[in-house]
């Protein structure tokens, strides 16, 4: 008797046998999978020889960290894949889950039913993390919102890119001590603010 398929490898099929990743699907936004109130976001999971898809995994039971298949659509293209399946061991590998201001390294074990259960889950630091818990943090905070300096960098004039933020961090922060964050390390700093906060 053969067993059906798992229905999220029957949407991929579907998806992929109706010509859906030819059409142009909008969505913005960072790539990173990130847990938030109760379901796991993964924009971009890729499955070996099948494609890629948008998923999100509601959390079912606390206590086994299981969590159900809610939303299965096709990935947009241009996200980098933040997830992959593997369909031999069945295994679903995200190198890095967002959980507030924390990473997190997750394996899934995908289980009968279409459900996830989370095997492995390993503290993960982001390069510029540590740098900017060390040097920036205290005067703009956790989140970017402003610590005893009360600045604000989530949105500010100097946060709109990549080049920008890391030249003014180059030239002008941390306030006091410009040397101390300068070529790789503002670049990894910015990357940071800009994929954190
Ligand atoms: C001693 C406190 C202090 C530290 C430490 C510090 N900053 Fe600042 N930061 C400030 C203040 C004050 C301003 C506003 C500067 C101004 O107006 O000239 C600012 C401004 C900024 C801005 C620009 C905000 C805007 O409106 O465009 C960015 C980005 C920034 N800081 C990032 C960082 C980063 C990254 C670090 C760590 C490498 C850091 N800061 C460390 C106090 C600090």
């Amino acid at each position: 008797m053969i067993k059906k398929r798992n229905s999220i490898l029957c949407t991929l099929v579907f998806l992929l046998s109706s010509g859906f990743f030819s059409s142009s699907m909008a969505q913005t936004g960072a790539s990173i999978p990130f847990f938030e109130i109760d379901t796991l976001h993964i924009p971009r999971i890729d499955v070996d020889g099948y494609g890629s898809l948008r998923v999100s995994l509601l959390l079912l039971d606390e206590s086994t960290l299981t969590f159900s298949v809610s939303d299965a659509v096709a990935a947009d293209q241009s996200l980098t894949p933040g997830a992959t399946l593997d369909l031999s061991t069945t295994v679903l590998d995200i190198p890095l889950v967002k959980v507030d201001t924390n990473f997190y390294a997750v394996k899934m074990q995908l289980l009968p039913g279409d459900q996830f259960q989370i095997t492995v889950a390993d503290d993960a630091t982001l390069p510029g993390q540590t740098a900017y818990q060390e040097q920036c943090q205290t005067c703009h905070g956790d989140v970017g919102l402003g610590g005893s300096g009360g600045t604000v960098i989530t949105d500010c004039s100097n946060c709109g890119g990549q080049d920008v933020l890391s030249t003014y961090i180059n030239n002008m922060m941390p306030l006091g001590n410009v040397a101390n964050c300068v070529d790789e390390c503002a670049n990894e700093v910015a990357d940071y603010i800009l994929t954190v906060f």
